[in-house]
């Protein structure tokens, strides 16, 4: 009998069909055994009666335990009240691995505890739920970027210099080079990119030592750089608006029935649609400041800003023109005000705080060569990057995105740890 999978069940109602997979969940009585089995796609019940089954199949059904390897074959009904809609009435069982004592049981755990056991924690329904809806984000950033004429422009993981900031790098020895880094951000090679493509874009693992202990931080994360010659802050914030709209729409028509596993209230994403609002980094500390909120005007945004700025809007926000002082090196210059930096930051709605960093890039040589020594920063790493204000300069920008920050924020969880598979967090390297 061909193999049939869970999420395929409506199209075989009335037919008789193979099911692989574990016991999520059972309970017996009498003459019956309801078996939930997951298989990778979903959840569905099988019922195991007795008088259906070949001899000796039955206490096969019943000596399950939680996460046994099993086969079952029967015939798909449809039952509204059983879980994923659809139900399997038995007419064999069979063991593939009986599992010894689950350690993840139905009640409450502690997260430490799960989090020891991500392996297996992986298997629970609502982790599951939160992993699809990462696969689909990442397969609508691919398919968004793809779509627009985008080249996919790997950057590389060993680099020589920073690009965000000396203080948060990771330092590995490397031969007889001295030290490499790891990547914060591919941005620099992408700007090489767009010089050579037009329009190009990296999206890959990047790299952050800073000591933060918080729900928004990973020491490891994914992060997608779009970048683009020819586009000042204005096109840069467009294509921002239009690329998050399309992220959380195919969520929403994709991924529904996962949102519903996760309780999540899906009135909050079906108003994110352009356009988002746009306020400058002076209209955004006058916000903190009519809450009463203590900023000191010229810092960067903390994480409680971030919340106070965010929750005036239940659509993204986009913050401009900041402050010089707080912002990266290759910021443009605003020639209205040489004090700010023609930065965007792209706050989250409902208390998410920035999911995306971006700017024009300054285009100039000289001022940016100004800038580099300003942040003293090593010269002679930056030589390879001046050359593309050496060689045809164009106004160009770009922005980067966290995948973890978005799908914490689409899922409605708390921590990001949930939303990649294995964590990486200062206090965690294992498994
Ligand atoms: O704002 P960031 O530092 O910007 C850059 O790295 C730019 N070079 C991007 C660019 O313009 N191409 O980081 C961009 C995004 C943040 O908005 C956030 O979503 C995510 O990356 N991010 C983190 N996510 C998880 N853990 C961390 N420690 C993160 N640091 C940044
Ligand atoms: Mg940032």
């Amino acid at each position: 009998m061909k193999q049939t999978y869970i999420s395929d069940l409506k199209n075989h109602v009335g037919e008789t069909v193979t099911l692989k997979g574990w016991l999520y969940n059972s309970r017996h009585s009498g003459k019956l055994v309801f078996l939930i089995m997951r298989d990778g796609t979903g959840l569905s019940q099988c019922v195991v009666f007795i008088k259906n089954v070949a001899e000796g199949e039955f206490e096969v059904a019943k000596s399950l335990t939680q996460e046994s390897s099993f086969i079952v074959t029967g015939t798909v009904k449809a039952e509204p009240r059983s879980v994923g809609g659809y139900e399997l009435d038995v007419q064999k069982v069979e063991l593939v691995h009986l599992a010894q004592e689950y350690p993840i049981t139905p009640k409450e755990h502690g997260v430490e505890f799960l989090a020891d056991r991500r392996h297996l924690w992986v298997r629970s329904h609502r982790q599951w739920a939160i992993l699809r809806i990462r696969h689909e984000i990442i397969k609508s950033i691919r398919n968004f970027f793809d779509d627009r004429g985008f080249t996919l422009f790997d950057a590389p993981i060993f680099t020589p210099n920073s690009v965000e900031g000396t203080t948060t790098l990771f330092e590995t020895p490397y031969f007889d080079e001295g030290s490499a880094y790891l990547t914060q951000s591919g941005q620099l090679y992408g700007e090489a990119g767009a010089m050579a493509f037009g329009k190009a874009y990296v999206f890959g693992p990047t790299f952050r030592a800073e000591k933060s202990k918080t729900r928004r931080h990973l020491t490891e994360f994914w992060m997608v750089e779009p970048e683009m010659a020819f586009y000042d802050l204005d096109m840069n914030m467009d294509l921002m608006e239009e690329f998050v709209e399309h992220i959380v729409q195919q969520v929403l028509t994709n991924r529904k029935m996962e949102l519903e596993v996760l309780e999540r209230d899906i009135t909050k994403l079906e108003v994110i649609k352009r356009p988002f609002p746009r306020i400058s980094y002076d209209e955004a500390v006058a916000i903190l400041h009519k809450k009463g909120l203590p900023f000191e005007y010229g810092n960067d945004f903390g994480a409680p800003d971030e919340t106070g700025i965010g929750e005036d809007f239940d659509k993204p926000v986009m913050v401009y023109n900041w402050p010089k002082e707080v912002k990266a090196f290759y910021m443009k210059q605003d020639e209205k005000d040489p004090s700010k930096a023609k930065g965007v930051d792209m706050l989250a709605p409902e208390g998410y705080g920035e999911i995306i960093g971006g700017a024009q890039r300054e285009d100039n040589l000289d001022l940016l060569l100004e800038k580099i020594r300003e942040h003293k920063l090593p010269e002679e790493a930056y030589d390879w990057y001046l050359d593309l204000r050496r060689y045809g300069s164009v106004p160009h920008a770009g922005f980067g995105m966290g995948v973890e920050r978005t799908v914490s924020w689409i899922c409605g969880i708390h921590h990001v740890r949930e939303t990649i598979p294995f964590a990486r967090l200062m206090g965690r390297l294992k498994p």
